[in-house]
Protein backbone atom coordinates (compact mmCIF):
# COMPACT_ATOMS: atom_id res chain seq x y z
CA UNK A 1 0.00 0.00 0.00
CA UNK A 2 1.33 3.54 -0.89
CA UNK A 3 2.69 5.15 2.26
CA UNK A 4 1.90 9.66 1.91
CA UNK A 5 4.72 11.50 3.14
CA UNK A 6 2.28 12.59 5.58
CA UNK A 7 1.78 9.38 7.02
CA UNK A 8 5.38 9.27 8.67
CA UNK A 9 5.47 13.53 9.57
CA UNK A 10 7.69 13.74 12.51
CA UNK A 11 6.14 17.22 12.88
CA UNK A 12 3.20 15.65 13.82
CA UNK A 13 4.34 14.37 17.33
CA UNK A 14 6.03 17.50 18.24
CA UNK A 15 4.11 19.23 21.42
CA UNK A 16 1.74 21.93 20.51
CA UNK A 17 3.28 25.41 20.44
CA UNK A 18 6.70 24.11 19.55
CA UNK A 19 8.69 25.76 17.78
CA UNK A 20 10.32 23.39 15.89
CA UNK A 21 7.95 22.80 13.29
CA UNK A 22 5.46 25.86 11.53
CA UNK A 23 2.37 23.34 12.29
CA UNK A 24 2.90 22.78 15.69
CA UNK A 25 4.15 26.39 16.72
CA UNK A 26 0.11 27.48 16.40
CA UNK A 27 -1.23 24.08 18.02
CA UNK A 28 -1.56 20.28 17.97
CA UNK A 29 0.13 19.65 14.89
CA UNK A 30 -2.04 16.67 13.78
CA UNK A 31 -5.16 19.35 14.49
CA UNK A 32 -3.74 22.06 11.67
CA UNK A 33 -5.83 21.50 9.00
CA UNK A 34 -8.88 20.99 11.15
CA UNK A 35 -8.20 23.85 13.19
CA UNK A 36 -7.69 26.16 10.12
CA UNK A 37 -11.13 24.55 8.32
CA UNK A 38 -13.27 25.26 11.48
CA UNK A 39 -12.06 28.91 10.79
CA UNK A 40 -13.25 28.88 7.22
CA UNK A 41 -16.27 27.09 7.92
CA UNK A 42 -17.76 29.92 10.50
CA UNK A 43 -16.18 32.79 8.52
CA UNK A 44 -18.44 31.45 5.69
CA UNK A 45 -21.36 30.40 8.10
CA UNK A 46 -21.73 34.04 8.88
CA UNK A 47 -21.75 35.35 5.56
CA UNK A 48 -18.33 35.79 4.21
CA UNK A 49 -18.27 36.19 0.10
CA UNK A 50 -15.27 36.78 -2.35
CA UNK A 51 -15.31 40.53 -2.13
CA UNK A 52 -15.34 40.95 1.59
CA UNK A 53 -11.97 41.92 3.65
CA UNK A 54 -10.94 39.92 5.69
CA UNK A 55 -8.48 40.32 8.74
CA UNK A 56 -6.94 37.50 10.04
CA UNK A 57 -5.11 38.17 13.46
CA UNK A 58 -2.29 36.70 14.70
CA UNK A 59 -2.57 34.71 11.25
CA UNK A 60 0.57 32.31 12.22
CA UNK A 61 1.46 29.82 9.77
CA UNK A 62 -2.07 30.66 7.51
CA UNK A 63 -3.82 27.93 9.12
CA UNK A 64 -6.81 28.99 8.32
CA UNK A 65 -5.09 31.72 5.66
CA UNK A 66 -4.47 29.01 3.13
CA UNK A 67 -8.09 28.46 2.54
CA UNK A 68 -9.35 32.24 2.97
CA UNK A 69 -6.74 33.10 -0.12
CA UNK A 70 -7.67 31.01 -2.77
CA UNK A 71 -11.64 31.84 -1.53
CA UNK A 72 -11.35 35.93 -1.80
CA UNK A 73 -10.87 37.77 -4.32
CA UNK A 74 -7.79 40.15 -4.31
CA UNK A 75 -6.66 42.68 -1.89
CA UNK A 76 -9.14 41.07 0.49
CA UNK A 77 -7.04 38.97 2.64
CA UNK A 78 -5.14 40.57 5.45
CA UNK A 79 -2.82 38.65 7.74
CA UNK A 80 -1.15 40.64 11.06
CA UNK A 81 1.20 38.04 12.92
CA UNK A 82 4.97 39.10 14.89
CA UNK A 83 6.13 35.76 13.99
CA UNK A 84 7.08 36.60 10.36
CA UNK A 85 8.86 33.35 10.23
CA UNK A 86 5.47 31.42 10.85
CA UNK A 87 3.92 33.28 7.55
CA UNK A 88 7.08 32.28 5.24
CA UNK A 89 7.41 28.56 6.04
CA UNK A 90 3.74 28.79 4.93
CA UNK A 91 3.95 30.61 1.76
CA UNK A 92 6.87 27.87 2.11
CA UNK A 93 5.17 24.82 2.21
CA UNK A 94 1.36 25.01 1.76
CA UNK A 95 0.48 27.34 -0.68
CA UNK A 96 3.60 28.90 -2.57
CA UNK A 97 4.22 32.43 -3.63
CA UNK A 98 2.36 32.96 -6.46
CA UNK A 99 -0.99 32.71 -4.79
CA UNK A 100 0.05 35.46 -2.27
CA UNK A 101 1.29 37.43 -5.50
CA UNK A 102 -2.13 37.22 -7.18
CA UNK A 103 -4.12 37.44 -4.68
CA UNK A 104 -2.17 40.51 -3.41
CA UNK A 105 -1.95 39.22 0.03
CA UNK A 106 -0.75 42.20 2.90
CA UNK A 107 0.93 41.21 5.53
CA UNK A 108 1.95 43.53 8.67
CA UNK A 109 4.17 42.00 11.66
CA UNK A 110 3.43 44.60 14.55
CA UNK A 111 3.06 43.23 17.82
CA UNK A 112 1.50 46.05 19.19
CA UNK A 113 -1.92 44.54 18.15
CA UNK A 114 -2.00 47.36 15.76
CA UNK A 115 -4.94 46.94 12.73
CA UNK A 116 -4.78 50.62 11.73
CA UNK A 117 -1.77 49.65 9.81
CA UNK A 118 -3.35 49.01 6.61
CA UNK A 119 -5.65 51.70 6.14
CA UNK A 120 -8.77 49.63 5.22
CA UNK A 121 -12.16 48.85 7.14
CA UNK A 122 -12.97 45.34 7.29
CA UNK A 123 -15.91 43.04 7.08
CA UNK A 124 -14.69 40.54 9.36
CA UNK A 125 -11.79 40.10 11.86
CA UNK A 126 -11.11 37.16 12.85
CA UNK A 127 -8.99 36.16 16.10
CA UNK A 128 -8.49 32.52 16.93
CA UNK A 129 -6.51 31.17 19.85
CA UNK A 130 -5.06 34.70 20.55
CA UNK A 131 -6.93 35.91 23.42
CA UNK A 132 -6.44 32.52 24.84
CA UNK A 133 -2.53 33.75 25.75
CA UNK A 134 -2.96 37.52 25.76
CA UNK A 135 -3.22 39.45 29.37
CA UNK A 136 -6.28 41.77 29.97
CA UNK A 137 -4.67 45.14 28.29
CA UNK A 138 -3.72 43.37 25.48
CA UNK A 139 -7.38 42.04 25.16
CA UNK A 140 -8.15 45.42 25.47
CA UNK A 141 -5.97 47.17 22.92
CA UNK A 142 -6.70 44.58 20.21
CA UNK A 143 -10.28 44.66 20.51
CA UNK A 144 -10.04 48.66 20.56
CA UNK A 145 -8.31 48.13 17.47
CA UNK A 146 -10.57 45.94 15.88
CA UNK A 147 -13.46 48.11 16.76
CA UNK A 148 -11.65 51.41 14.70
CA UNK A 149 -10.38 49.24 11.62
CA UNK A 150 -13.89 47.54 11.14
CA UNK A 151 -16.69 48.21 8.67
CA UNK A 152 -20.44 49.21 10.85
CA UNK A 153 -21.59 46.17 9.71
CA UNK A 154 -18.76 44.24 10.30
CA UNK A 155 -18.00 41.07 12.70
CA UNK A 156 -15.44 39.85 14.92
CA UNK A 157 -14.78 36.44 15.58
CA UNK A 158 -12.48 35.69 18.86
CA UNK A 159 -12.20 32.97 20.93
CA UNK A 160 -11.36 32.51 24.94
CA UNK A 161 -10.98 30.10 27.20
CA UNK A 162 -13.78 30.66 29.95
CA UNK A 163 -13.52 30.08 33.41
CA UNK A 164 -16.31 29.81 36.05
CA UNK A 165 -13.74 31.12 38.87
CA UNK A 166 -12.67 34.24 39.44
CA UNK A 167 -9.33 33.40 41.22
CA UNK A 168 -7.63 31.48 37.79
CA UNK A 169 -8.46 34.65 35.70
CA UNK A 170 -5.73 35.78 33.87
CA UNK A 171 -4.21 38.64 35.92
CA UNK A 172 -1.46 39.78 34.37
CA UNK A 173 -1.05 41.82 31.31
CA UNK A 174 1.79 39.34 29.75
CA UNK A 175 1.26 37.55 26.79
CA UNK A 176 1.38 33.51 27.49
CA UNK A 177 2.76 31.41 25.03
CA UNK A 178 2.24 28.15 24.77
CA UNK A 179 0.25 28.26 27.81
CA UNK A 180 -2.96 29.48 28.27
CA UNK A 181 -5.33 32.26 29.95
CA UNK A 182 -8.54 31.90 30.88
CA UNK A 183 -11.55 34.70 31.19
CA UNK A 184 -14.95 34.74 32.98
CA UNK A 185 -17.96 35.44 30.49
CA UNK A 186 -18.57 38.58 32.54
CA UNK A 187 -15.30 40.13 31.89
CA UNK A 188 -15.64 39.19 28.31
CA UNK A 189 -18.92 41.29 28.17
CA UNK A 190 -16.69 44.09 30.44
CA UNK A 191 -14.26 43.98 27.22
CA UNK A 192 -16.74 44.16 25.07
CA UNK A 193 -18.44 47.18 26.58
CA UNK A 194 -15.63 49.19 27.00
CA UNK A 195 -14.69 48.82 23.24
CA UNK A 196 -17.84 50.23 22.19
CA UNK A 197 -18.74 46.76 21.01
CA UNK A 198 -21.56 44.04 21.44
CA UNK A 199 -20.99 40.56 22.10
CA UNK A 200 -22.56 37.29 21.45
CA UNK A 201 -21.32 33.83 22.32
CA UNK A 202 -21.85 30.83 20.25
CA UNK A 203 -22.04 27.38 20.39
CA UNK A 204 -19.65 26.90 17.39
CA UNK A 205 -17.85 23.78 17.73
CA UNK A 206 -14.19 24.40 18.98
CA UNK A 207 -11.97 21.44 20.57
CA UNK A 208 -10.36 23.57 23.69
CA UNK A 209 -11.92 26.86 24.00
CA UNK A 210 -15.30 28.92 22.83
CA UNK A 211 -16.42 31.24 20.05
CA UNK A 212 -17.39 34.92 20.46
CA UNK A 213 -18.35 37.79 17.83
CA UNK A 214 -18.74 41.20 18.63
CA UNK A 215 -19.90 43.68 16.50
CA UNK A 216 -20.31 47.79 16.62
CA UNK A 217 -24.36 47.00 16.02
CA UNK A 218 -26.11 44.33 17.90
CA UNK A 219 -28.65 43.53 14.91
CA UNK A 220 -25.55 42.37 12.65
CA UNK A 221 -25.22 39.31 15.86
CA UNK A 222 -27.41 36.01 16.06
CA UNK A 223 -29.71 35.58 19.16
CA UNK A 224 -28.96 32.50 20.74
CA UNK A 225 -31.91 30.90 18.76
CA UNK A 226 -30.23 31.53 15.46
CA UNK A 227 -26.88 30.97 16.47
CA UNK A 228 -27.72 27.24 17.29
CA UNK A 229 -29.96 26.59 14.55
CA UNK A 230 -26.84 28.05 11.94
CA UNK A 231 -23.57 27.93 13.91
CA UNK A 232 -23.07 24.60 15.41
CA UNK A 233 -19.98 23.97 13.73
CA UNK A 234 -21.28 20.31 14.21
CA UNK A 235 -18.51 17.47 13.00
CA UNK A 236 -20.35 13.86 11.81
CA UNK A 237 -17.02 12.16 12.14
CA UNK A 238 -13.27 12.41 12.76
CA UNK A 239 -14.12 15.18 15.30
CA UNK A 240 -10.35 15.92 16.94
CA UNK A 241 -9.49 15.13 20.71
CA UNK A 242 -9.96 17.78 23.06
C1 LIG B 1 -2.16 29.78 18.88
S1 LIG B 1 -1.47 30.71 17.57
C2 LIG B 1 -2.90 30.95 16.55
C3 LIG B 1 -2.55 31.27 15.14
C4 LIG B 1 -3.76 31.40 14.18
N1 LIG B 1 -4.71 32.37 14.63
C5 LIG B 1 -4.40 30.05 13.98
O1 LIG B 1 -5.51 29.81 14.45
O2 LIG B 1 -3.77 29.21 13.34
C6 LIG B 1 -1.19 32.32 18.27
C7 LIG B 1 -0.56 33.28 17.28
O3 LIG B 1 -0.49 34.57 17.87
C8 LIG B 1 0.66 35.20 17.37
N2 LIG B 1 0.99 36.37 18.20
C9 LIG B 1 1.83 36.47 19.25
N3 LIG B 1 1.86 37.73 19.72
C10 LIG B 1 1.02 38.46 18.93
C11 LIG B 1 0.65 39.84 18.88
N4 LIG B 1 1.14 40.73 19.74
N5 LIG B 1 -0.20 40.24 17.92
C12 LIG B 1 -0.71 39.33 17.01
N6 LIG B 1 -0.40 38.03 17.03
C13 LIG B 1 0.47 37.59 17.96
C14 LIG B 1 1.69 34.08 17.40
O4 LIG B 1 2.80 34.37 16.59
C15 LIG B 1 0.86 32.91 16.88
O5 LIG B 1 0.92 32.83 15.49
Amino acid sequence: MHAFSSDVDPAKSLPAGSPDHYTAFVGPPDQYDFMGATQFRLLCALGLREDHALLDFGCGSLRAGRLFIPYLKRSRYFGIDPNKWLIDEAVKNEIGESIVKIKECSFDFNSDFDCSVFRTKFDYIIAQSIFSHAGKGQVRKALASFRENLKEDGIIAATFVLTSDQEVEHGSDEWVYPGCVYYQESSIAEFAEESLLYCAKIPWYHPRQSWFLFSCDIKNLPDSETASTYLQGTILKNQPAA
